[in-house]
């Protein structure tokens, strides 16, 4: 669906240079929800904003499917823009306009449907989003998630073929946050929409998002299925971000464990081994019990894992491979 080669922004102003976008590739997929996560000014909006080409690239290509944007005249943008909806952390709505209204407007803009055609298309919206019964009220009566709605059917008025939500719930509670970001993922799994979201939160990401990739200073610099990369992240930024979401086993161990005698072992259970006795049979069969020391189990989108830490008095590679061999990963750690 997208494939960007290259991508390079700077800004400038005030005798200033800002890099806000270093050679940037990527390729996301049609039906995935992919996930942008990054530090504040690590240039996420910039990125997203290339996709639609509200930002224009310094160098580099944006194809979506297959086509330069970069090349495109005015009415070719206008085409493009259409087919990319967006929705934003401040939800962007027409104070002025009531629900329907708001939701309406696209669809006049795009001046291609009867106003008949545009007043079932707006009960369409109106259902999809669960809004029926506001439909004649003003923004300014409306709950941040009942405002975001809006914001999600008016950016799926024209039949987008992509959806870009820039902090989409950075606004709202952390229960109204799962109400919209479970919106999201009905609406990419029932239109099959491919969705590119941007956020600073690994909660965000853990709960929809197929793939992830990590900005930081302008550089992507890890990136993957969301459970490899928040299970075993590789680069700094990634790990802090882990960390700092507190739900998977933490690398940073140092000075929290006190002396533990043997050796450390990390192991991570996905999917169908996050439910078998793993641990106290290879305990058994080593001779050598384990102790459980940190540990969290939870849920990425629709997999379950767990992921613990135990400290262990035997031969750990015999032990790594015992755990490998019935699917679980294991990793030695050094603290
Ligand atoms: N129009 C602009 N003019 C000058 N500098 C800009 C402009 N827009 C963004 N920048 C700079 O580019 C860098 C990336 O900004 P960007 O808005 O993409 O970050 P972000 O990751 O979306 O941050 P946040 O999480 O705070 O929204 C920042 O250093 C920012 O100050
Ligand atoms: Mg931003």
């Amino acid at each position: 669906m997208i494939a960007l080669h290259h991508l390079n922004k700077t800004y400038e102003g005030d005798g200033r240079q800002v890099i806000a976008l270093r050679d940037i590739n990527l390729q996301i997929e049609t039906g995935e929800v992919f996930g942008i996560i990054g530090r504040s000014g690590a240039g996420k909006s910039t990125l997203l904003r290339t996709l639609n080409l509200l930002e224009r690239p310094d160098q580099g290509q944006v194809l979506i499917d297959g086509q330069d944007a970069t090349c495109l005249d005015t009415a070719g943008l206008r085409v493009l823009r259409r087919q990319v909806g967006m929705v934003f952390q401040h939800f962007n709505l027409l104070n002025h306009r009531s629900v329907a209204n708001n939701i309406r407007f696209p669809l006049e803009l795009a001046g291609a449907l009867s106003k008949t055609a545009i007043n079932t298309r707006v009960d369409e919206l109106l259902e999809l989003v669960g809004l029926h019964a506001q439909r004649e009220q003003y923004p300014s009566q409306l709950s941040g998630g009942q405002k975001q709605r809006v914001g999600i059917a008016r950016a799926l008025a024209n039949h987008p073929k992509l959806l870009l939500c820039d902090e989409a719930t950075s606004a709202l509670d952390p229960q109204t946050t799962q109400s919209i970001l479970q919106l999201l993922l009905d609406i990419n799994r029932r239109l099959g929409l491919t969705i590119v979201l941007i956020t600073h939160e690994m909660a965000v990401v853990r709960a929809i998002c197929d793939r992830v990739a990590v900005i930081e200073g302008g550089q992507i610099v890890e990136r993957g299925p969301v459970a490899d990369v928040f299970l075993h992240p590789q680069h700094e930024a990634t790990r802090n971000m882990v960390a700092e979401d507190g739900h998977a086993a933490t690398l940073d161990l140092a000075g929290k464990l006190g002396n533990v005698s043997g050796t450390l072992l990390r192991l991570t259970f996905v999917d169908a081994t996050t439910y078998e006795p793993v641990i106290a049979q290879i305990g058994q069969a080593l001779a050598a019990p384990m102790s459980i020391l940190q540990g969290s189990v939870g849920r990425i989108k629709d997999r379950p894992y767990g992921q613990l830490i135990v400290g262990f008095n035997g031969d750990a590679e015999l032990a790594k491979r015992a755990f490998e061999e019935r699917g679980v990963r294991c990793d030695v750690v050094t603290v």
